[in-house]
C-alpha cells in the first residue's frame, strides 16, 4: 500500500512578500505525494513562511529583486528544505535562535522558535555579507487518522 516517495524540487523566486505565500503552497503541494495530515501540513506551511520571511526581511533587508532559493527533498518519509539568501547573513547563529531575539524592535523574534517546535530538525548556516542558508527536516507520521483529502 505505502508508495515509496523520492522527488526533489528547486524553486527561485524574486524576495518580494507576495512570494511567501507563494513558496508555502508550492511545498505544501510537493509533500502533498505523501498522505500527509493536515496539521503537519500545516506545521510545515508555518515554518516555511518563517523562513522565507527571514530571508526577505532580514537577508535581503526588504530590497525586493534579490534570488530566494528553496530546495526539497522527500525520500520516503523524510522532508529536508533547505531555504537559501545571499543576503547579509547572520554574524551570531546561536543568538539569532534565541527565542524573542530579534534585530528588529517591531518583531517577536519568534520565527526560529516555530521552525524548531514544528520541524525535527533545524539547522543554519551563514556567513555575513554572503548569505544564509536554513535547513529544515521533518519526518512524516505514518498515522494517518487525521488524513489530508486533497
Ligand atoms: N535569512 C536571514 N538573514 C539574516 N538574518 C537573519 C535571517 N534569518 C534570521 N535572521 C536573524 O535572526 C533573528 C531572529 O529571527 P526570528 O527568530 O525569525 O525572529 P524575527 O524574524 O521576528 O526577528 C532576526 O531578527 C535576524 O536578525
Ligand atoms: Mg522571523
Amino acid at each position: 500500500m505505502d508508495k515509496i516517495v523520492n522527488n526533489k524540487i528547486k524553486l527561485e523566486f524574486l524576495s518580494k512578500g507576495e512570494n511567501v505565500a507563494l513558496a508555502r503552497i508550492t511545498v505544501a503541494a510537493f509533500v502533498s505525494q505523501l498522505e500527509i495530515t493536515l496539521s503537519e501540513l500545516e506545521e510545515i506551511k508555518v515554518a516555511v513562511s518563517e523562513a522565507v520571511s527571514n530571508a526577505i526581511l532580514h537577508g535581503y533587508q526588504n530590497k525586493p529583486d534579490e534570488i530566494v532559493t528553496i530546495k526539497g527533498i522527500l525520500k520516503g518519509y523524510t522532508l529536508v528544505l533547505e531555504i537559501i539568501d545571499q543576503g547579509v547573513g547572520i554574524l551570531d547563529i546561536e543568538k539569532a535562535m534565541e527565542p524573542a531575539y530579534s534585530t528588529d524592535p517591531e518583531r517577536t523574534g519568534l520565527g526560529f522558535v516555530f521552525m524548531q517546535s514544528f520541524m525535527d530538525e533545524v539547522k543554519v548556516e551563514s556567513q555575513v555579507n554572503h548569505g544564509t542558508k536554513v535547513v529544515l527536516v521533518k519526518k512524516i507520521s505514518t498515522d494517518l487518522k487525521n488524513t489530508a483529502v486533497s
